[in-house]
């Protein structure tokens, strides 16, 4: 099991979920391990977000398929707004997760070498698909966002198992 990178300070833990378009996948990681974090009480240790590769739909809001899944969990989709992920942003995250193996070589170009151990595959927590991807569902059916859900809420349950673990210390 992967250990998490060291936090750059004392503040809040920056997690970043990756995705090509943050309109699907990175936006459902986002929302449940948003949802996942505060139901630990680490609201005020850990801050999650998350971005797109791509930059063609900064601002837009989730793929109806995405928010149509999360709301039928009951998780709430509505605060999402798109966001490029570039180099600034990685410069400043503390764990940067990517959602497929695509993502991840995207992004790995956009870092320093001081910083590559802080960008992995999302899949890495994955207890049941270990370094598995989590799939681009948005030129396929209903299936896939039900599996994207799926991945995401037992990856992030695994995370923040991590994050209590190893920033919580008294
Ligand atoms: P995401 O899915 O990376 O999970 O947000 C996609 C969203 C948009 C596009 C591709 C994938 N697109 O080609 O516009």
């Amino acid at each position: 099991m992967p250990g998490l990178p060291p936090p750059r300070h004392s503040g809040e833990y920056s997690v970043v979920l990756v995705c090509l378009g943050n309109i699907c996948r990175s936006p459902v990681a986002d929302v449940v391990l948003t949802a996942r974090v505060a139901e630990a009480g680490l609201d005020d240790v850990v801050r999650v977000d998350s971005g797109g590769t791509g930059s063609w739909h900064v601002g837009d809001v989730m793929d109806t398929r995405s928010a149509a899944t999360l709301v039928a969990a009951g998780y709430d989709p509505d605060r999402h707004r798109a966001r490029h992920f570039d180099g600034d942003w990685l410069r400043r995250a503390d764990l940067v997760l990517t959602m497929d193996r695509s993502n991840h070589a995207d992004v790995l170009a956009l870092a320093a070498p001081e910083d590559v151990a802080r960008v992995r595959l999302f899949g890495d927590f994955d207890p049941t698909d270990v370094g598995g991807e989590v799939p681009d569902p948005y030129y396929g059916g209903p299936s896939g966002f039900t599996d994207v859900l799926a991945r995401v809420e037992r990856t992030c349950d695994r995370l923040v198992a991590h994050l209590a673990a190893e920033l919580v210390r008294s």
